[in-house]
């Protein structure tokens, strides 16, 4: 992607708000991208950013190894914003004196702010704030001066306007203070001077374009997941370079009721894509065979992916390129993250596995999205909105929704069960609040009466979550009505269960899949 003029860089010291922060920005229409704590001042020079935020973090100051920054960055001329750590690490660098906190300051404050300040310019003098800390500063460094108070806080804002370095107790990020987006804006446009261009319409013409560029009369390669982020890089990609794109969609055996169907109907039928199905279930089902122990599962199935897909990715090896669905987030993931790459959840999807002789490039076209920014590029390139509002589905697919050993008849069982769920929840009308809801096949049978006769069926958990991320999740609390709609429709239509259960457990300590 050709590099966006105007953005603010954003330090990770690993606060659960840190995207969040990005994201806010990126509402105003100005590119924002996260880098870690540890990036220099020189790296910056060459193409400095409109300003800096320094996000908050779990850690205190005084904790060993507590991450730092490169004084420097306060010298590059560029204004800086810190955030609750952000403006701890700042205060102690610039010669301030911070404090740990006797007791963790957490909720609601109300801020009486200094309207002088540029940063509160149009917030009423008196408004809520989200608080967040348990370390605060108790001398601002020199040139410094408060910009607003707390009952709690003396400094709960503070600026050196000359320098243009501002910072704040509280989380400006967070819905719960009043006037967030009033004073992130005021810091955009007031004070790093930034205007309002970053918009997914014109993102689509650039990303048309840059790809046009880099892959020229070549052609591409795309694994086609039937998912959002892969299925808006093929629409794109068709957009850029048509007739040269070829998907390829393995059928692992593991993917919901008729989800081969309506991915070919989708692509190959209504978009008119070039796509080649890998109808693989048997050979998944071979390599799951007598296998129980969950992650043995995931990578049985992981291997067998790699397998299939460089299989038939060998038929393409006039392509030049591979295109990735690989989101903002995951690079985030796998940059910031303390344990590195290894992290990322995906990684059976990377080309990282990919046998040595198939030496594709990558092309990875929505890499600074956030999800919603991929969800509106899918919007404003057209495609159908069942596609884009889709549930998460995990990699394994059913493979991890099937406790046990995975047979082809239980995948069967189990698609027959979650179709129902699907068709159920799908008539509530809040539906599109719900995080992920589907069914689970336990390893169990148990005693039941059907008309005069005894059976000895399965049993199969319902699990319906709401979230914001999948880190945590709550169980959803379904109508009794759908419930019992579910369990009567399962037990009555599909053969081989005969009891159903709702899972009513968070995550933590439970999590969302069952394996
Ligand atoms: P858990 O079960 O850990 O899942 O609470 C959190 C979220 O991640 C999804 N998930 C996966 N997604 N590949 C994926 O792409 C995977 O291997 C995988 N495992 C879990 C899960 O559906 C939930 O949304």
């Amino acid at each position: 992607m050709e590099k966006v003029r105007q953005r603010i860089v954003i330090f990770d010291y690993g606060s659960q708000y840190t995207h969040l922060i990005a994201r806010r920005i990126r509402e105003q229409h100005v590119y924002s991208e996260v880098v870690p704590f540890s990036t220099t001042a020189e790296s910056l020079r060459a193409d400095l950013p409109a300003g800096i935020v320094l996000s908050g973090g779990p850690n205190s100051v005084f904790a060993d190894g507590a991450p730092s920054i490169d004084p420097a960055v306060f010298d590059l001329g560029v204004p800086v914003l810190g955030i609750c750590y952000g403006m701890q690490i700042m205060s102690q660098a610039l010669g301030g004196r911070v404090v740990a906190g006797t007791a963790r300051e957490y909720g609601k404050a109300e801020l009486k702010a200094d309207g002088a300040s540029a940063l509160f310019a149009g917030v009423p003098e008196s408004s809520v704030v989200w608080m967040s800390h348990g370390d605060r500063v108790e001398r601002l460094p020199e040139g410094f001066r408060a910009a607003a108070v707390s009952a709690n806080c003396p400094f709960a804002a503070a600026c050196d306007e000359s320098r243009r370095l501002y910072a704040l107790q509280f989380h400006p990020e967070v819905v719960h203070t009043q006037f967030g987006e009033r004073i992130i804006g005021n810091f955009l446009f007031g004070i790093c001077a930034c205007r309002p261009e970053w918009d997914m319409g014109k993102w689509i013409e650039r990303a048309v374009e840059d790809l046009r560029r880099k892959i020229g009369d070549e052609h591409v390669v795309l694994g086609l997941s039937g998912g959002v982020d892969s299925s808006v890089v093929a629409v794109l990609l068709d957009r850029a370079i048509g007739k040269r794109l070829h998907c390829i969609f393995v059928d692992n055996g593991l993917l919901r009721y008729r989800e081969v169907e309506e991915v070919e109907a989708m692509f190959a039928g209504k978009l008119g894509l070039d796509l080649h199905v890998a109808r693989a279930a048997e050979r998944f089902y071979s390599a799951l065979k007598d296998v129980e122990e969950p992650e043995a599962k995931r990578k049985a199935i992981g291997r067998e992916f790699i397998a299939v897909f460089a299989e038939e990715a060998r038929k393409f090896s006039h392509c030049r390129f591979l295109a990735q669905g690989t989101i903002y987030p995951d690079v985030i993931e796998s940059s910031c993250a303390p344990g590195g790459p290894s992290q990322t959840i995906k990684s059976h999807h990377n080309v990282g596995g990919l046998p040595p002789d198939l030496k594709f490039e990558l092309v990875e076209p929505l890499r600074d999205l956030f999800k919603d920014e991929v969800r509106a590029v899918g919007r404003l390139l057209g495609m159908d909105p069942s596609l884009l509002d889709r549930q998460p589905f995990p990699g394994p697919g059913l493979g991890v929704r099937i406790l046990g050993e995975v047979t082809g008849e239980k995948v069967r069982l189990l698609q027959e069960a979650d179709r129902r769920v699907q068709e159920e929840v799908r008539k509530l009308p809040g539906y599109r609040d719900i995080w992920q809801s589907f069914a689970v096949l336990l390893p169990c049978r148990s005693v039941g009466v059907m008309g005069d006769q005894r059976t000895y069926e399965y049993t199969c958990a319902i699990r319906c979550v709401n979230s914001i991320d999948a880190m945590t999740a709550d169980w959803a609390r379904l109508p009794y009505e759908t419930l019992a709609a579910i369990s009567s429709r399962i037990i009555n239509e599909v053969r081989g269960i005969n009891r159903v259960v709702y899972d009513i457990s968070s995550k933590p300590p439970a999590t969302i899949e069952w394996e």
